[in-house]
């Protein structure tokens, strides 16, 4: 009858909203997204490997956020937690990556580094130069997911086709368990090592299990291109050295990242990528390019001004500390990178920084002059 169904309905409704997280203090992108009714119809979806919206979210349950920091507050489990839970994940997205819309935007990706203009910087102010992104294996779940043996599966796949570069990008695997005293004191004093996640956002999402198995950091014998295998993502990669020439640094990247896809793929594997999306990483925040292009950089004048931040943001600049995210600015040294990941290609973010930066030492030679600067106008974003 009618009202037996009503009263099942609103049963089922109640269960529903029994179990919908208090996110009433929370300043996170999934928060801002999640609604009771988002919840109800994605609660109980799996995606093939049988991972939950709660499994999704629980991080950003946890971790209520900044009240002036916003931070994601979601993580994949798999390429697949995209797709079924976009209704939640497509509009995290547009509010982290300025307004990039997946459901009607295509991301370009370009790895041709010889399209790079200006890319050596002063030395006298460029200290060191380093492009970072993340890439994951498709048919295995990323790291808040993966099994013991799927991570296991991940470190075996990629250690295997790193075992296949030559010439420059020639190297070995250190892994986290099996390191000696010596070797993990040499990763400490060339900065390589990674830590076991203590970062309340980082073990919400399930990333510390099993700690050390299966992690390990792979580099080659000139320390300038370096994998990180198995933290928050499958892989993480890293081309730097030290002082101002980007364009090598970024030549080095593309070109390694090139031969590291090709030997995963001559055995059957291949990276997470779509052109909605692009690459597929766990967090969110770095789908795209995943890319961050940085430089330690030397601004003794620019950064007592108070004109500084609003440079930073009109080009579309991040500044960290010299000590990674959350550190304070050393001195008068700052990590100067792009902020966009998501719907610009690797070419176009990688210049955007060289401009940008270049931008930055002109004017702090020219405060040294005693001359005035000048803001740029702001680079345009989707919302636009
Ligand atoms: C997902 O869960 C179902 C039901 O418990 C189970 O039959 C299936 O084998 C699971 N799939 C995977 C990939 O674990």
């Amino acid at each position: 009858s009618f009202s037996s169904v009503t009263h099942r309905l609103l049963f089922i409704l109640d269960l529903l909203a029994s179990d919908y997280p208090d996110l009433r203090k929370h300043n996170n992108c999934m928060a801002s997204a999640l609604s009771p009714a988002i919840y109800a119809k994605l609660r109980d979806k799996v995606t093939p490997s049988n991972w939950t919206l709660d499994q999704c979210i629980q991080t950003g349950v946890d971790n209520p956020g900044h009240p002036f920091i916003k931070t994601v507050g979601c993580v994949a489990g798999d390429e697949e937690s995209y797709e079924v839970f976009a209704e939640l994940f497509d509009p995290v997205i547009k509010d982290r990556h300025n307004g990039y819309d997946p459901r009607t935007m295509k991301h370009p990706t370009d790895l041709d580094a010889s399209k790079i203009t200006n890319g050596m910087f002063d030395e006298k102010y460029v200290l060191s130069s380093r492009v970072r992104t993340g890439r994951s294996i498709r048919g295995l779940s990323l790291p808040p997911a993966c099994s013991r043996a799927e991570r296991r599966e991940v470190e075996r796949v990629v250690v295997t086709a790193l075992a296949g570069l030559k010439g420059d990008l020639a190297g070995r695997y250190y892994s986290l368990g099996d390191m000696t005293e010596k070797e993990q004191q040499q990763l400490i004093d060339d900065h390589f090592l990674f830590d076991k996640p203590v970062s309340p956002l980082l073990t919400c999402a399930f990333m510390a299990r099993d700690w050390p198995d299966a992690r390990g950091i792979w580099h080659n014998n000139e320390k300038t291109f370096l994998i990180w295998v198995n933290e928050e993502d499958h892989t993480r990669v890293i081309s730097m050295e030290k002082g101002g020439n980007m364009k090598r640094v970024f030549e080095r990247f593309c070109s390694g990242l090139k031969q590291v896809e090709q030997l995963i793929q001559e055995r059957g594997w291949e990276f997470m990528w779509n052109e909605r999306l692009g690459y597929i990483l766990t967090c969110p925040s770095n789908l795209g390019t995943g890319l961050r292009a940085g430089v330690h950089v030397r601004l003794p004048h620019l950064s007592q001004d108070p004109r500084f931040s609003k440079i930073l943001d009109n080009l579309r600049l991040q500044k960290r500390g010299t000590g990674g995210v959350d550190t304070a600015a050393v001195g008068d040294t700052f990590d100067i990178s792009n902020n966009d990941r998501l719907g610009k290609s690797e070419v176009e973010l990688v210049q955007l920084l060289i401009d940008g930066v270049n931008f930055l030492i002109e004017s702090e030679k020219k405060l040294e002059k005693g001359q005035d600067i000048t803001v740029p106008d702001p680079i345009s974003q989707f919302k636009k």
